[in-house]
């Protein structure tokens, strides 16, 4: 028996961790449950990456990623010294809570929303409060903008629901937010509208943004925020000194300079998640409408029964459960073929 104590701090102990979407390594799963994009990535990325594969790996990356930002801020329009890169949004998500919340401080958050959220402040020994959407998947900013937080996330598009707030109504959270704003625009990429013209004239917004999605590269992990200069001298000095290495800088930099071929994969995303959710909607589920990669569907038959019927015929979608809440299935927007299997299969398990 060991009788020494468990080296863990306490809060650490006590937490579940993070528990991401399955990632089944066998079995041949048309795989619809973490929001990947069903398209490869722009060639212009394997191009980008495959000429650096010499003598260069043998240096440190740039600590900055120069070229990456100067690209990613002549594609939004910004100062280069508005951007940060990170490993993926995740890690940006991160470096902000350690930046602004000491332990016991307080985090705020819609629910259902992002479970990472929740996993960052019990990680930081934070306080969280949840903040319900209402039935219509808005916010009252008198019940979010709680006077004592130290920051706030809000995914916008949200997930699980899809659903977007406008520009105008975060710009509202914003302005009552005693506290820095974090706009996750991870399915950015999808909506009509988005939040990064806000941060010109609301000091407290940041706004985050991934390749993980609409570029698809979940692989390479490489995201980036945008925030005022002094918000991103700030963070730069809590990340880690490498937090990008040389090939995801690389490729994320030849992602967002091809958006001729973002524009046509999102296209296709689109048209198809209209049809699957008209789909949805024909088998009697609720469906609000979304405005990223994926659909959100509760109603019966109850979600886990579907979903487990749905893995035993090779069908992967997420199965989510929130509290106080009935659980609901998030579906991914696959391929035209991928949906078309999908809805077959719905339909047997249905009917
Ligand atoms: C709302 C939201 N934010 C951030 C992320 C993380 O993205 P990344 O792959 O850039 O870390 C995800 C991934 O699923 C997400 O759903």
């Amino acid at each position: 028996m060991n009788s020494r104590p468990s080296p863990f701090r306490p809060h650490v102990d006590a937490m579940t961790g993070y528990v991401p979407g399955e990632q089944p390594r066998d079995g041949e799963f048309i795989k619809l449950n973490t929001n990947e994009n069903p398209y490869p990535p722009s060639p212009k990325v394997a191009e980008a990456i495959s000429v650096a594969l010499d003598g260069r790996l043998r240096r440190y990356p740039d600590p900055v990623g120069t070229a990456f930002r100067k690209a990613v801020a002549a594609h939004h329009g910004v100062d280069p010294a508005m951007i940060l890169a990170g490993n993926g949004s995740d890690d940006l998500l991160t470096i902000i809570t350690r930046a602004f919340v000491s332990p016991g401080d307080l985090i705020v958050y819609p629910t259902p929303s992002y479970i990472l959220y929740r996993t960052l402040a019990e990680l930081q020994a934070a306080r969280f409060v949840e903040v319900p959407f209402a039935d219509d998947w808005t916010l009252d900013p008198a019940k979010f903008a709680l006077p004592d937080a130290k920051v706030a996330f809000l995914a916008n598009p949200n997930s699980p629901s899809g659903t977007c707030l406008t520009p105008d109504v975060v710009a509202t959270l914003a302005e009552a937010m005693p506290c820095p704003l974090v706009v996750d625009e991870a399915y950015g990429d999808y909506a009509e509208t988005n939040c990064v013209g806000l941060v010109a004239n609301h000091p407290n917004v940041i706004v985050t943004r991934t390749f993980s999605k609409g570029y698809g590269l979940a692989g390479l992990r490489i995201g980036y925020l945008i925030a005022r200069p002094d918000v991103v001298a700030g963070l730069e000095k809590v990340k880690d000194s490498y937090n990008c290495d040389s090939l995801s800088l690389l490729g994320g930099e030849a992602a967002i300079v091809d958006q001729a071929y973002l524009m046509e994969t999102r296209g296709k995303i689109v048209a198809t998640r209209h049809r699957l959710t008209q789909a949805m909607r024909d088998l009697g589920y609720r469906v609000p409408d979304s405005s990223a990669n994926f659909v959100w569907c509760e109603g019966s038959p109850p979600a886990k029964e579907v979903y487990e019927a749905l893995k035993a015929k090779g069908v992967l979608v997420r199965l989510m459960r929130y509290p106080g809440r009935e659980a609901g299935l998030r579906i991914t927007v696959g391929t035209d073929r991928e949906i078309d299997q999908l809805i077959a299969s719905m339909g047997e398990v249905v009917g």
